[in-house]
């Protein structure tokens, strides 16, 4: 038997503990299994933190008492961020598709989001990467409430088989390396460059700027905002004397047999020297060595050239998801 619509209804997510919402991250954490091979259960562990202190701004859907759905956002200045929405299907349901129960509760979550968002004055820009939802199936939502949308591709690597390649020759004042701590401000001032004019500086706009950058940096490496930061799996190339960096790859321990590859880039003054694809090469070298099965990575589609290179490094297309961006446009 369905629910009506007078048995549903829709709360501020601060109302509620950690515990309530368990079961729902509980059934959420395996669709992440499932879908993606990633371990969900240390996001979830940070979320219930942050419904404890009542500190997460969103919405839950209730049923008869029971929470079967949130949406949530974090703020960053005057931007917003919405992290995640996620509802339970019906009775005798496990579809995802545009039919579903899940999916029409998802959507109400997110207009709600979007009623209170887009009525917050302090609000200029808002973004959103629903990495478990597959492409498509949300765009049109966003795109009625303003949003630009973008696809993005999740690639995934086998390793079995891969064997380590020889390393690229470099100039004598560079050398390759495993990632330091040191070198976060370098990789900061790296990632700016590396995405100026570039479609990923659109979808994210940290990456503007030296500070955000450091920002997005310090989410990952120190806060594993993107699953446990792997320093054995990340390298640079750096100069030796000034200590700058020209080549980046960041990964990350997603479960026990997935890495990620939360950040590739080199400088454009050392780009189509097979510098990527080189430190391609070495984190699955060491994702190997960590017992890891398999290398994903996020792509926009719209980076024709990096997703040139994942494909001939061996990455195939196991998702594709959306990224959403609202910018506030003054009214004369
Ligand atoms: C994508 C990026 C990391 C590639 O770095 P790189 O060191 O220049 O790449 P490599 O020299 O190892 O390239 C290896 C192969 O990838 C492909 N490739 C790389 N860049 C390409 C481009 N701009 N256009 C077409 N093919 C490209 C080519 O097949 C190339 O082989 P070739 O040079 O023999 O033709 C770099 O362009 C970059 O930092 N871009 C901005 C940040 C970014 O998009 N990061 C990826 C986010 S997912």
């Amino acid at each position: 038997m369905q629910a009506s619509d007078a048995d549903i209804e829709i709360l501020d997510l601060r109302h509620f503990a950690a515990p309530v919402l368990r079961p729902l991250l509980d059934a959420e954490a395996s669709i992440w299994a499932e879908r993606l091979h990633w371990d969900y259960r240390s996001s979830v562990r940070l979320l219930m933190q942050y419904l404890d202190n009542r500190m997460l701004p969103g919405y839950a859907l209730i049923e008869s008492g029971r929470v079967i759905g949130y949406v949530f956002c974090v703020y960053e200045d005057t931007k917003a961020v919405i992290g995640d929405v996620f509802a339970l299907p019906g009775a005798q349901e496990n579809d995802t598709g545009l039919a579903s129960t899940a999916y029409s509760r998802e959507v109400t979550l997110l207009r709600h989001l979007f009623e209170l968002l887009l009525n917050s004055p302090h609000v200029e820009r808002i973004e959103s990467q629903l990495l478990l939802h597959p492409s498509g199936l949300f765009a049109p939502v966003f795109r009625e409430a303003g949003f630009e949308v973008y696809r993005r591709l999740f690639l995934v690597q086998p390793l079995e088989g891969r064997r380590s390649q020889p390393l690229v020759e470099l100039p004598p004042h560079l050398e390759f390396r495993a990632w330091r701590d040191t070198d976060l401000a370098p990789a900061a001032r790296l990632i700016c460059e590396a995405y100026r004019n570039h479609p990923d500086s659109s979808i994210n706009d940290q990456y503007r700027s030296v500070h955000g950058s450091l920002r997005f940096l310090n989410n990952i490496v120190r806060y594993a905002g993107c699953g446990a930061f792997a320093a054995q799996g990340s390298y640079v190339v750096a100069d030796r004397v000034s200590r700058e960096l020209a080549a980046l790859v960041l990964g990350s321990r997603v479960s026990e047999r997935s890495g990620h590859l939360t950040q590739v880039c080199v400088h454009p003054a050392f780009r189509r020297r097979g510098l990527a694809r080189m430190m391609l090469a070495q984190a699955v070298s060491s994702f190997l060595r960590m017992g890891a099965a398999e290398i994903s990575l996020t792509v926009t589609e719209a980076n024709a050239g990096a997703i040139r290179l994942y494909y001939d490094e061996g990455y195939q297309r196991a998702h594709s998801f959306d990224a959403a961006v609202w910018r506030h446009t003054p009214t004369a």
